[in-house]
């Protein structure tokens, strides 16, 4: 596996959902510690993301299309001849009460955030299986808790999380690792730059009950697929890693100081 360190360049990764946000930290990162990336985003701007050396490559689809992720695949196996990993990160969110909400919004966020990451996996399994390669999904820490207004989020985000240990547990015995990481709130991205610029109260307030008392960062993150992918974490699979600040360790009634 991978060994995470710098300027290898013999390790090939598909990054997905890597136009902004977390997947673009990702490729940035994992093309620093040497691997070659190829960069998928349904965004035209991934096409920004690619480097003259090929180091980095991009891939505009829409990862819901089952032939889009095998023809994702086929580009990275063409250009480099073969896949090590891929970090199934593509995601979307939605707000609204379980009344008020269309059954196309709940269908429209699960074909991205589940369906597609079946998909990616589906496509590049042929691939990591002659590798011996190794799978880290995006998933959040809403796919382990529930918040008001984020039900269709917390229901995709909850699949993807069994999604990821179903599989591990398939895919362990021919040497595939399968994890997830489950960030809390991080800044920045496409999905909350809005409420930064929008709604700084709202921002400060999930700033003040993270126990860290800020917002993560999207290359914290990177680092976590990094780690995950690496020799490493070895021995980790079907495991999620929480990056979330310390706010889903506790219960929530108690602060410091109150007893
Ligand atoms: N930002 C957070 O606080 C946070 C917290 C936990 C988990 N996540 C997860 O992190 C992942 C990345 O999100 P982000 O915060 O960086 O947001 P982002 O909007 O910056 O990145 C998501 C990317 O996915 C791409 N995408 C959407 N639909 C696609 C499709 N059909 N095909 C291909 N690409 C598609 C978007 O174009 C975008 O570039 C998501 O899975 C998200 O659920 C984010």
């Amino acid at each position: 596996m991978p060994s995470g360190s710098k300027g290898t360049g013999d390790k090939v990764v598909i990054v997905t959902g890597a136009a902004s946000g977390i997947g673009a930290a990702t490729v940035r990162r994992l093309a620093d510690h040497g691997y070659s990336v190829v960069a998928a985003d349904l965004a035209p701007e991934v096409k920004e993301m690619a480097t003259a050396d090929g180091r980095i490559s991009a891939v505009v689809a829409d990862l819901t299309d089952e032939s889009a992720n095998q023809e994702m695949v086929a580009k990275a196996n063409e250009q480099h001849g073969r896949i090590d990993a891929i970090v199934l990160n593509a995601g979307v969110t939605t707000y609204g009460s379980i009344e008020g909400t269309p059954i196309a919004e709940f269908d429209r966020v699960m074909a991205v955030n589940v369906r597609a990451t079946v998909l990616g996996m589906q496509a590049a399994l042929p691939s990591l299986r002659r590798s011996g390669g190794v799978i880290s999904v995006t998933c959040s820490i809403q796919g382990l808790h529930g918040d008001p207004t984020l039900w269709i989020y917390s229901a995709s985000k909850g699949a993807v999380v069994n999604l990821v240990r179903s599989v591990a547990l398939e895919l362990g015995p021919a040497g595939i690792r399968v994890n997830g990481v489950c960030p809390g709130p991080i800044a920045q991205t496409g999905m909350t730059a809005g409420t930064e610029a929008h709604h700084p109260e709202i921002f400060a307030r999930v700033a003040s009950h993270i126990p860290l008392q800020r917002w993560g960062t999207a290359d914290e993150v990177a680092a976590a697929h990094l780690f995950l992918l690496s020799s490493a974490s070895s021995f980790m699979t079907g495991s999620m890693l929480t990056l979330d600040g310390g706010l889903t360790a506790g219960t929530g009634v108690y602060k410091p100081g109150d007893v």
